[in-house]
């Protein structure tokens, strides 16, 4: 990593889901997805502490174990009013909603949430029910490093007003391809977004996610920081 994330903590827990923990010691947990996840680690998958939860729609990929996590370690819950309603449903108590454009301070972070191109259905059960859209989120840091998990989604050309807004040094981007961005169009996402490092996510989980770092590493001149699912980087 050629950042220098000044006390910043990121675990990739496999598909889309990051654990990272804030220079003041909280822990934000992005897409919980852990029990079903065949790329999370054994050993991650006993949440212990989780003080923020980014959820970025409500495909079961993204929000599996939301409910149970939440309902033991009742973080502060952000996302789309559509999703937080139902979140509340299932008796958990989601209380930062918020919408794209927006900004809120939580604990020691600012979060921005910002557009996904993607669908967003809760199957819960035999049910399929409206979640509101798709987003993705900015996190600035008290310390300055401002870091983007783009959620599932297609390139789109307003990744250009996320940098001219925020800047993001950092992107969090889908290349698995199928069900999103293959590392092609995440290329093309690199140039909109100009962030010094990119950490590709939801590839290789199934087989269909057939991208791979690689694939896009022949395609831009940026950092692509491959992780193992369970690695940290500080
Ligand atoms: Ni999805
Ligand atoms: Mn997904």
């Amino acid at each position: 990593m050629t950042i220098e994330l000044k006390g910043i903590n990121i675990t990739w827990l496999g598909h889309a889901t990051f654990r990272i923990r804030t220079p003041k010691g909280k822990i934000i947990l992005v897409d919980p997805w852990v029990m079903g996840n065949p790329s999370c680690p054994e050993s991650e998958k006993d949440i212990k502490q989780v003080d923020v939860m980014l959820c970025t729609h409500g495909h079961g990929d993204h929000i599996g174990d939301a409910v149970a996590i939440a309902k033991k370690q009742r973080p502060k819950i952000v996302g789309m009013p559509e999703l937080c309603g139902w979140l509340r449903k299932k008796g958990v108590e989601a209380n930062a909603e918020m919408n794209k454009g927006g900004t809120q301070q939580i604990e020691d972070i600012k979060v921005t949430m910002v557009h996904a191109d993607h669908s967003c259905g809760i199957q819960d059960g035999d049910e399929l029910i409206y979640g509101g859209e798709a987003c993705g989120y900015v996190m600035e840091f008290d310390n300055g490093i401002k870091i983007y998990h783009a959620g599932d989604t297609n390139v789109f050309g307003d990744m250009a007003i996320i940098r001219e807004l925020y800047g993001p040094s950092i992107a969090m981007l889908p290349i698995g391809d199928h069900y999103t961005m293959s590392p092609r169009e995440a290329a093309y996402a690199c140039n909109l977004l100009k962030p010094r490092t990119v950490i590709p996510m939801h590839f290789g989980t199934f087989p269909v996610l057939k991208g791979r770092p690689h694939d896009l590493k022949k395609l831009v001149e940026i950092e692509v920081l491959e992780l193992e699912p369970g690695q940290t980087i500080s």
